[in-house]
Order: structure tokens, then C-alpha cells, then sequence
């Protein structure tokens, strides 16, 4: 049996004529930046969010970018982030002038709260918590310690579209929310798109002219902005898919349960959930294994595709080799990094496949 990591061909024929009927009506209007595709697209996830402002852009790391700008944080500054995530976590910070924090992940593979405050000095300015995975961060405790502080907050959301903490979805817990729609996200375009939210009229106004050129209106350049907008077809796309969102995460919160159960008598530890007042969406299901490379390898030869995010804690890339960080400083992302294989969840994954995965898992000597 071959089973891929994701598969989008199988979702687009889900959605096919819904799909096709939206860009044809996009293409025979000839009307491809800006307008009223965007503004709807934009109302809907503010709403589906719950946040006042929703902000579209052409894709996540431009989001955290801006956001970052938004809120000044400029040269000398210092920003908290976790050790393990996606790259434009850290080089958003960065690409300002300022200094990426990083900060020790806990068991859950996020943030570790109760390890904030030991890096905070009269330079930082802000935390950017991610919900890695499709996991909210502890974000109560880790907005009570930034209002001690007087930090700001952005909330990396690219991996966790619709997770809440009892009710409250993650994305308006801090200032600013980031999101990315990369294709294989759980809301995905087909190609870069992102969005920031906020429920600050004046930031939502810095915002939108930071990314469009210090524009509202044409001509009105208010300040040294930047192109990235979203595009029509884009938006028109991500308004058809996500009517389909909610069912996707339930069908991924079922996935991950088989898994669970499945695995628990295998060689791999399960990913640990916190309290269940926190929703997890699993926009990845990531195992630990001591063995993790070899069980990979032995994965793809039964034709099982499995990915690793991320190979490098971003402490130890190379980008970040002049901070000279050792691997203690860093327990478990470094240790994670090592271990960690997300295995196949897409929506259309089936039992069987699901089946077979956990059976080999289970054969794996180690
Ligand atoms: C945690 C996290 N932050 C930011 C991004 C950046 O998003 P994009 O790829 O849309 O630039 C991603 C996307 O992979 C991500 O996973």
C-alpha cells in the first residue's frame, strides 16, 4: 500500500466544482487585486477567528513580518520565541534588526511558558508564541507574564487555524495573529497567501498600509510600505475551502485518535495533548522515536511517505551559528529535533491506510 504525506489531489476533487466554478467567475470579471473577493474573504476569517480585523497578504512569514513592523520593533530589540518551529519564526525577528530569543520548548512541543521569564531583559519587546503543530501554546499564562512585562504578543498561527482554548480560538489571545494558507495548511490556497489579524483599529490600519505600499487608498503613501497583497484567486479559492474547514479538523482530531490508539503499543511515543479544555487541529501528528531516522527509512520502503518538522532546532541553523548555542541550552528542542516524524494526517486519509501505517510501526524492530 502507498501512502503520501498529504494528498491535495484528492481534496481538490472534492471540491472540484465548487472550485472551478469560483475561479471562472473570477477569470471572466478580469478583476485579479483587491475588491470585494478580498473584503469578503477577509470578513469571513476575521469572523470565523473572532477577531475584528483580518488583514490579507501573500503568505505567513510576510504576515509576521509585518506584524513585528506594526508594533516597532525595530534594531536592538529583543523578540521571545520557541526554539523549535518553522524558520520565519525567527527570521521574521531578525530580518527587523532585532534579536531572536529563543526560548525552550516543553512536552507539548510549544513554548515553554514557565521558561519566559528567565529571558527577559529591559530589551525585549515582544513574545511570539506558536502553536506548533495545530496545539495552542499555554496562552492564559503566557498573557499574564507578558502583561507583568508589558510585552507584546503575536500569535503564530500558521499551523493552527481554528484551535481554541476553551471556546477562545488562538489568534485573538494576543495584539496581532499571524496565518499562513500554504497549500498543504489545514485552510490552504493554491499557492502563498497569509493574513493578520488584530482587534486594533489603529494597528489594523498600520498593518494594511504596511502591506500595500503605506496605501489605503491609491496614491495615499503614508509611509514606507511593501507589496504583499493577497490576490483574487487566492482569496476566491480560500472562500470556497473554507466553508469545509471545521469538518476537515474534525476529520484530522478522528485521525489522530486511531493513531493514538493504535500506536500505543508501538515504538514510538504518541504526541502528548494538554488539558482538554485546549483543542489540538493536528495540522501535523508527530511521533518520537530514539530510532526516528532509521524507522523513516523503513517507513518509505513500505511505501509510506513521513516528514520532519524540523530537522534543525532554529538555535542550531546555520543562519544562527554566530550565536554559538550548544545543544544544553536547549534540551528538548534539540533532543526533539532528533526524534521527532510527522506521519501522514490529511483529511482524506482512510482506516486502512491509517491501519497499515501503525501495523508497520508495530514490525519496526527498532
Ligand atoms: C509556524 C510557521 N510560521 C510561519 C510560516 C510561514 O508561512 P508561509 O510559508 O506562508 O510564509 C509557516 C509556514 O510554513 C509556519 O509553519
Amino acid at each position: 500500500m502507498k501512502v503520501p504525506f498529504v494528498d491535495l489531489e484528492a481534496q481538490y476533487r472534492q471540491l472540484q466544482n465548487e472550485i472551478q466554478e469560483t475561479i471562472q467567475v473570477v477569470l471572466q470579471k478580469g478583476h485579479f487585486i483587491g475588491g470585494e473577493v478580498i473584503t469578503n474573504f477577509e470578513k469571513k476569517f476575521a469572523q470565523y477567528i473572532g477577531s475584528q480585523y483580518c488583514i490579507a497578504c501573500a503568505n505567513g512569514t510576510d504576515a509576521l513580518e509585518i506584524a513585528l513592523e506594526a508594533l516597532g520593533i525595530t534594531r536592538g530589540d529583543e523578540v521571545l520565541i520557541p526554539a523549535l518551529s518553522w524558520i520565519s519564526t525567527a527570521s521574521a525577528v531578525s530580518r527587523l534588526g532585532a534579536a531572536p530569543v529563543f526560548v525552550d520548548v516543553d512536552a507539548y512541543f510549544t513554548l515553554d511558558v514557565t521558561k519566559l521569564e528567565e529571558k527577559i531583559t529591559p530589551k525585549t519587546k515582544a513574545i511570539i508564541p506558536v502553536h506548533l503543530y495545530g496545539q495552542p501554546v499555554d496562552m492564559p499564562q503566557l498573557m499574564a507574564i507578558a502583561q507583568q512585562y508589558q510585552l507584546k504578543v503575536i500569535e503564530d498561527c500558521a499551523q493552527a487555524h481554528g484551535a481554541h482554548i476553551r471556546g477562545k480560538k488562538v489568534g485573538t489571545w494576543g495584539d496581532i495573529a499571524t496565518f499562513s494558507f500554504y497549500p498543504t495548511k489545514n485552510l490552504g490556497a493554491y499557492g502563498d497567501a497569509g493574513a493578520i489579524l488584530t482587534n486594533h483599529p489603529e494597528m489594523a490600519e498600520t498593518i494594511r498600509r504596511l502591506g500595500n505600499l503605506g496605501q489605503l487608498t491609491k496614491h495615499d503613501h503614508t509611509l514606507i510600505g511593501r507589496n504583499s497583497r493577497l490576490d483574487v484567486l487566492q482569496a476566491a479559492i480560500l472562500n470556497v475551502k473554507m466553508r469545509h474547514l471545521d469538518q476537515w479538523i474534525e476529520k484530522r482530531i478522528q485521525h489522530a485518535k486511531q493513531y493514538n490508539t493504535l500506536l500505543q503499543k508501538g515504538h514510538v511515543q504518541v504526541p502528548l495533548t494538554r488539558h482538554e479544555d485546549y483543542s489540538h487541529v493536528f495540522h501535523l501528528y508527530v511521533v518520537r522515536s530514539e530510532q526516528r531516522d532509521r524507522l523513516k527509512h523503513y517507513l518509505h520502503e513500505r511505501g509510506i511517505q513521513t516528514a520532519i518538522h524540523y530537522p534543525t532546532a532554529l538555535p542550531f541553523l546555520p543562519c544562527y551559528k554566530f550565536y554559538h548555542y550548544q545543544p544544553q541550552d536547549f534540551p528538548n528542542a534539540y533532543q526533539f529535533s532528533k526524534e521527532i516524524l510527522s506521519l501522514p494526517i490529511f483529511t482524506s486519509l482512510t482506516f486502512e491506510q491509517i491501519h497499515y501505517i501503525t501495523h508497520c510501526i508495530a514490525c519496526f524492530e527498532g
